[in-house]
């Protein structure tokens, strides 16, 4: 099982504050049958350039890479979205490790049209696939048509595991996941209080709602996902 979406790297943005925070937050991980962690610590264009963060997420991965069982981390980024993002020339380095999935965090508003064009433009490219994050946040304020018009663009989404586990919302998330329109499980996972690792409680949900073979096939698209094409 993949946790697509964790901030668990110690120090490096407002996840994990320490390696020991980070060491008890794979420890959960890991009870909870996850094998793989994308770390995506937030990455803002406004703050830093493409290179200092990666610089920073180098150190902070060098901080937990000796620790034992834990699942296999990943490095990724949640890339903030902002105008002339479709034009960064380093953005190809914010992609998961190896693949060419890059979490993307959309505002928490309308978008505008300009905003979706650049999304399509990025996955038209062809060398980006953005996977929108926790798209359950936002998606259902945008206007008709805007997950359609995404999704047949080739943009992946993202949801997290309390789409899922918090009934009131299950229903959509079910829905969507039978329509093949949520792709990556996530925790955004922050902390150890009330942001802690839950992608397991996801993964159990589902196959209780879906059986065992749906989460099967779901976590093998999502590791051929991460796994191929490669820079
Ligand atoms: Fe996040």
């Amino acid at each position: 099982m993949l946790d697509f979406h964790a901030h668990i790297l110690p120090g490096v943005d407002d996840g994990s504050k320490s390696v020991d925070e980070s060491t008890k937050m794979l420890e959960q991980m890991q009870a909870q049958g996850i094998k793989c962690v994308v770390a995506t610590p937030h990455f803002y264009a406004n703050d830093e350039s493409v290179d200092t963060f990666l610089a920073r997420r180098a150190a902070a991965y060098e901080a937990v890479a000796h620790l034992p069982n834990r699942p296999k981390i990943l490095l990724g980024a949640e890339v903030r979205y902002y105008e002339g993002i479709s034009r960064m020339p380093d953005l190809k380095k914010l992609c998961v490790q190896d693949s060419r999935l890059m979490l993307l965090e959309m505002p928490f508003r309308h978008w505008t049209e300009y905003a979706l064009k650049e999304v399509v433009d990025i996955a038209c490219q062809g060398r980006i696939i953005p996977v929108i994050a926790h798209v359950e946040r936002y998606l259902f304020i945008q206007k008709k048509g805007v997950a359609e018009r995404l999704l047949q663009n080739g943009v992946l989404f993202q949801v997290n595991s309390e789409f899922l586990t918090e009934w009131k919302r299950r229903r959509k998330a079910l829905r969507m996941l039978k329509h093949e329109q949520i792709h990556f499980l996530g925790s955004d996972c922050h902390n150890l209080s009330d942001r802690s690792p839950n992608a397991g409680e996801g993964y159990a949900l589902l196959e209780k709602r879906l059986g065992r073979d749906f989460v099967e096939a779901f976590c093998e698209y999502g590791w051929n996902k991460v796994s191929s094409g490669r820079k």
